[in-house]
């Protein structure tokens, strides 16, 4: 357990460093200490050092990892990146929280589950999902046996106009796809996470890419449509080896009812559930009822980010084990890697 405040680097100075990781070291400021952030771009990262009083800033990572001395790292750069800079923060003897995806492939990911194996450090992941209360509660009546046995399901992360026109959201090279690995998967973690992360067997997956690379004439964000080269939309059917199956939905732009739904549903032998208001659906005593919350907490510290930041400050304390794994992070890699090979072959694949 480490008695002194946790010395904190991140990687990365964009979006998710700003908006989530930052304000969550903040939050638990008598823990951590701010020590430097690093970002290829480097006024960048000096910007956002003397923004949030980081020590120092750093224009390259490897840099910063070999001349500080730190305990924990967070790797906020585009997901092609993940792997390598967590494995690099891995082997420099620092705890890790990577943004989601976990990794573009599956075999990354083992490498990264293989490098915090060997170093004996914490691997986590920005799943946020999982520190919503309708995700915590879900998981718990599952844990209690609520459901029965789960076996089929919905999984949603549909947005009808809603493609990121900033960062490299849109580049396949870099993030390895479109809605299905940047939305899809914060979905799909949550839905395999109350599932008890059930081994995925094979899947049938298509894509869609009709809208994003024509001239957004149409009602929408702005995006550079001539460089857009990930799919509008990814739909799946995902078989796991227990016969369960799940329905997948992904889309940054399609002609569909909702403006945007992210939601997981599950149906079981004794109740069924949605996420999104926490719903629960069974039979009472000769009804069929619907429950859902009268009150529900807020997540610890305001927001999912902020308590997961503060979690991973705990883990790597010794006060907490990981919500997220590296084993989990192999397991949704190779399943979302399979979906994509399965949409580009038209075949089903083995995940
Ligand atoms: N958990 C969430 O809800 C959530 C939300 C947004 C983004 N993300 C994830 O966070 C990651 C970053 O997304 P973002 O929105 O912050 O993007 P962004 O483009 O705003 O920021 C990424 C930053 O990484 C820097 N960078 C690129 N390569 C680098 C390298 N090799 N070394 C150092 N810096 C490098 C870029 O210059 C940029 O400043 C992605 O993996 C994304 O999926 C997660």
């Amino acid at each position: 357990m480490l008695a002194d405040k946790v010395r904190i680097g991140i990687i990365g100075a964009g979006g998710i460093a700003q908006g989530a990781h930052i304000p969550g070291y903040k939050r638990v400021a008598d823990q951590v200490e701010l020590v430097a952030i690093a970002d290829v771009v480097e006024p960048k990262a000096r910007q956002a050092a003397a923004d949030h009083g980081f020590r120092t800033a750093y224009a390259s990572y490897e840099e910063m990892l070999a001349k500080e001395s730190l305990d924990a790292v967070s790797v906020c750069v585009p997901n092609k990146f993940h792997a390598p800079v967590a494995i690099a923060a891995l082997q420099a003897g620092c705890h890790v929280i990577c943004e989601k995806p976990p990794a573009t492939t599956g075999a990354e990911a083992r490498a990264m589950a293989d490098a915090a194996a060997r170093a004996g450090r914490v691997l986590t992941f920005g799943f946020h999902f999982r520190f919503m209360p309708e995700v915590e509660a879900a998981r718990r009546f599952a844990e209690d046996g609520a459901f029965g046995e789960i076996y089929f399901g919905r999984v949603t992360a549909q947005r009808r106009r809603g493609i990121p026109g900033w960062g490299v959201f849109t580049n396949k090279e870099l993030q390895g796809g479109g809605p299905l690995i940047d939305i899809g998967v914060h979905a799909l973690d949550a839905c395999l996470y109350v599932m008890g992360y059930p081994d995925p067997s094979e899947v049938l997956g298509v894509t869609y890419t009709k809208l994003g690379d024509k001239a957004p004439t149409i009602v929408g964000r702005s995006w550079n449509y001539k460089d857009y080269t990930v799919e509008d939309v990814c739909n799946a059917l995902i078989r796991f080896a227990d016969g369960a199956t799940l329905m997948l939905e992904s889309s940054f732009i399609a002609n569909i009812e909702p403006t945007e739904e992210m939601n997981v549903r599950l149906s079981g032998t004794r109740a069924g559930l949605k996420l999104f208001p926490l719903t629960i659906f069974g039979e009472e005593h000769g009804l069929l009822v619907n429950k859902t919350a009268a009150w529900q907490p807020r997540p610890a510290g305001g927001n999912a980010h902020l308590a997961e930041i503060a979690h991973f400050v705990r883990c790597v304390r010794g006060e907490a084990t990981p919500r997220s794994n590296a084993a989990e992070a192999v397991k949704i890699s190779r399943l979302i890697e399979a979906i994509y090979k399965s949409a580009a072959s038209g075949q089903l694949e083995k995940v």
